[in-house]
């Protein structure tokens, strides 16, 4: 029953993300269709809709749209995320500027940030203001980690700060407004936007920690591009993996030969990713128990089960 609606609510969520993006500018047409129908987890409206059905909510079309919304301003960022990356591959495809170039990349991404305005107008306030929020948060925490980066400075503040940001916010976003939409207490609606939120943290942890050990053929995505980029290493290294890791990773001194390769070699035999995934753990218990304030029922219980699964993910 319960994974019937969420199969039927994210199948809707797809035609929606498909039908919206057509242009009569056909490169807008094929680009984003391109990224849209590469696939992608689609996690983001999954918590919108598990979270209105788990506040009460019992009429879920009226959430498609609005999770649609979430998934559209994730794959904008993500367009644009491959330009400033450099990244070649994205959900097992080519990426948009690798194949129509940074330009027409550039403008599908504006494109699909755009049609978010579109989609979300029918809700009003204060759902777009909560919405504009979570993309304000998406922007400063990308802006953040950029220049974190270019200044090598990556300390464990500046990595909370970047991920609550670049990550975490549209998670909280999701999951509040798909609450809110389902009517449901105050005490509710925080809880869930504090499961999400904890929820979001974790899955950018855990990603940082794909990068360094993951099968880019089964992520659709290149990993070591953190590594080779001066983030995602020193993120865990300064970030979650302490004293000794710190060390360990500190000294490295990248050898003659495919430097990046056994960079992320040493990084793998350091302990820093095993320090890197229980700090994860740890954060994916904060989003379990936000759910104690929400009332049982087996949506509940789904999002129990999809903490697991951020945690446990290989792709
Ligand atoms: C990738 O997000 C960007 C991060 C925040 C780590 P996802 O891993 O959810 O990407 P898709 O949507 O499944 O491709
Ligand atoms: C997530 O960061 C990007 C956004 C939140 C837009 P990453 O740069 O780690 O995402 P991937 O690894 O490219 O998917
Ligand atoms: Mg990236
Ligand atoms: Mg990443």
């Amino acid at each position: 029953m319960v994974a019937n609606v969420i199969r039927e609510g994210m199948e809707a969520v797809e035609q929606k993300l498909r039908s919206v993006v057509d242009s009569d500018v056909q490169l807008l047409t094929d680009a984003s269709r391109h990224i849209i129908s590469s696939g992608g987890k689609r996690l983001r409206p999954q918590i919108a809709l598990m979270a209105y059905l788990a506040a009460g909510g019992d009429e879920w079309h009226e959430v498609i749209p609005l999770a649609s919304a979430i998934e559209m301003v994730h794959t904008a960022t993500l367009v644009h995320d491959d330009i400033n990356d450099h990244s070649l591959t994205r959900r097992g495809q080519v990426t948009v500027h690798a194949r129509w170039g940074r330009t027409f990349a550039l403008l599908t991404g504006d494109y699909l940030f755009t049609k978010v305005y579109e989609m979300m107008a029918p809700y009003g306030a204060p759902y777009n203001e909560i919405m504009a929020e979570a993309c304000i948060r998406l922007v400063e925490g990308e802006t953040l980690q950029a220049a974190a980066a270019k200044a090598g400075q990556m300390d464990r503040e500046t990595y909370k700060a970047i991920i609550s940001r670049k990550t975490a916010s549209l998670f909280d976003a999701a999951a509040r407004m798909g609450a809110m939409l389902a009517g449901a207490e105050e005490t509710v609606v925080e809880s869930l936007a504090i499961y999400a939120h904890n929820l979001g943290l974790a899955f950018q942890m855990v990603d940082d920690i794909l990068d360094i050990i993951g099968d880019p053929e089964k992520m659709g995505k290149p990993v070591g591009l953190d590594v080779a980029q001066h983030r995602g290493i020193t993120a865990v290294q300064n970030g979650h993996a302490g004293e000794a890791a710190a060390v360990a990773i500190a000294e490295m001194t990248p050898p003659a030969d495919d430097p990046l390769a056994q960079m992320m070699a040493r990084l793998r035999d350091s302990g820093a990713v095993e320090i890197a995934r229980m700090q994860a753990r740890e954060i994916a218990d904060r989003a379990r128990a936000a759910l104690v304030h929400v009332p049982d029922s087996p949506y509940r219980q789904a999002l129990y089960e999809v903490v697991d699964m951020v945690i446990e993910r290989d792709k």
